[in-house]
């Protein structure tokens, strides 16, 4: 076994595909102290997080986990069914309910430790074997993994292609049927086409998972996420959310119809089968939704739009060669996740060390995690950038860049 792993590992490095992780000293924050491969401490500025608002290290949220920890105690104790389900986590659902009750009738929501634990719960729970999936070839693998795990049939569509879609849909011979889509694509940043993915569950009787995690906080009305930002109200709909992406805290969502909850209470194993998350988690998170909702967020929303715009504005100037000569590519993408799509895996790790030399921490995403030959750099905004910091990231994009030509 040893003797395989070793051979396995070798492979990787070969490749430019071993990962390595870094240690993080600091709070994340935009200046993070990080202990690099050769142990030394050193400040970067980083464009990696999907704090997307700013709010993992709000002393408000700070003080609410403090706060729960003192009235709840550091952990539940026990899974949700046994005596883990603490008054903390009933309020945030029923915070959640509320805050995602325009998605359609009777929404109610339960909360999980985890995204991946949400979505291995929604899938395998709601996909049995009368059922069909069907989802998007850049779904989030915690999808992937779901759908592979339940009893259901499972289809993959090409990225956004409803017409494939359809023509699949129309010759499914299950009685139920569960398009799963993430909202905003993690590691390109686009939405899915919702509104139209919507219409044609309703034409076939299927329903719509949406993974909202990266899009919960950030789009629409005080941050509802996608489903608001299209202005979407079905029954049909069930949304995931997580809450340590702009929440700034911990765990995830499920928002859907009543009825669909209460069946994965009674029947999703990644549910059932694990310790509560700590009540002090879910506390701190209702603090972190009432910042989202109120004008904090809003505010904070605008300037992550600015930075945003400012950096897709700079990035033809500073990279124009590259953009037209190696066919290098800032993907269409108007969230917080701006991916610079170089293609060689041995490229984005060029340009993420280049980046780093320079004091940025910008993180190079290859395969498997992305297709083959779609290496990137994975560029992320906060709200607690400022706009100087987009400057430097883009003066650093050019410096290194022009190494790279
Ligand atoms: C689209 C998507 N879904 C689900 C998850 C899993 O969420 P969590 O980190 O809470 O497990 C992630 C990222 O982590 C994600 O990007």
């Amino acid at each position: 076994m040893l003797k395989h792993l070793e051979q396995q590992l070798a492979e990787r490095e070969a490749q430019s595909l071993r990962r390595h992780r870094r240690i993080a000293e600091t709070a994340c924050a935009p200046r993070q102290t990080v202990s690099a491969h050769d142990g030394l401490p050193r400040e970067l500025l980083a464009f990696c997080s999907n704090d997307y608002l700013g709010l993992a290290n709000h002393p408000l949220l700070i003080e609410a986990l403090a706060e729960g920890a003192q009235r709840y105690g550091a952990g539940s104790g026990a899974s949700h069914l046994i005596s883990g389900h603490s008054r903390a986590h009933a309020l945030l659902e029923d915070d959640l309910a509320e805050m995602l009750s325009s998605q359609g009738p009777e929404v109610r929501a339960l909360t999980f430790c985890t995204g991946y634990m949400a979505n291995m719960a929604l899938l395998t729970a709601l996909g049995d074997a009368q059922t069909t999936i069907y989802t998007d070839l850049l779904n989030h693998a915690s999808l992937i993994d779901g759908a592979r795990l339940a009893k259901a049939a499972v289809y993959t569509y090409p990225h956004n292609d409803l017409a494939g879609l359809d023509r699949r849909i129309s010759a499914c011979s299950t009685p139920r049927k569960l398009i799963v889509t993430d909202g905003v694509f993690s590691m390109d940043g686009d939405l899915a086409r919702l509104p139209e993915l919507l219409t044609l569950a309703e034409r076939h009787d299927a329903w719509l998972v949406v993974d909202d995690a990266h899009g919960f906080g950030v789009l629409g009305e005080q941050g509802r996420g996608v489903l608001s930002h299209f202005g979407l109200r079905s029954e049909r709909l069930i949304c995931m959310g997580t809450l340590g992406k702009a929440a700034g805290v911990a765990g995830a969502f499920v928002a859907a119809h009543r009825t669909v909850i209460d069946w994965l209470v009674q029947s999703a194993r990644p549910y059932i089968y694990t310790t509560a998350s700590p009540p002090a988690v879910a506390h701190a998170v209702r603090a972190s939704l009432q910042l989202i909702r109120r004008d904090e967020g809003e505010q904070r929303r605008r300037h992550l739009a600015a930075l945003v715009a400012a950096f897709r504005r700079g990035v033809p100037e500073v990279l124009g060669d590259l953009l037209r000569d190696r066919g290098w590519q800032l993907a269409a993408s108007q969230t917080a996740i701006q991916p610079l799509i170089v293609g060689r895996s041995e490229d984005a790790l060029a340009m993420s060390a280049a980046l780093e030399s320079q004091g940025l921490w910008v993180p190079a995403i290859r395969p498997p995690t992305v297709p083959s030959g779609g290496a990137r750099l994975r560029i992320t905004f906060s709200a607690a950038h400022g706009v100087g910091d987009v400057e430097r990231l883009l003066s650093a994009l050019a410096l290194a860049g022009k190494d790279m030509a």
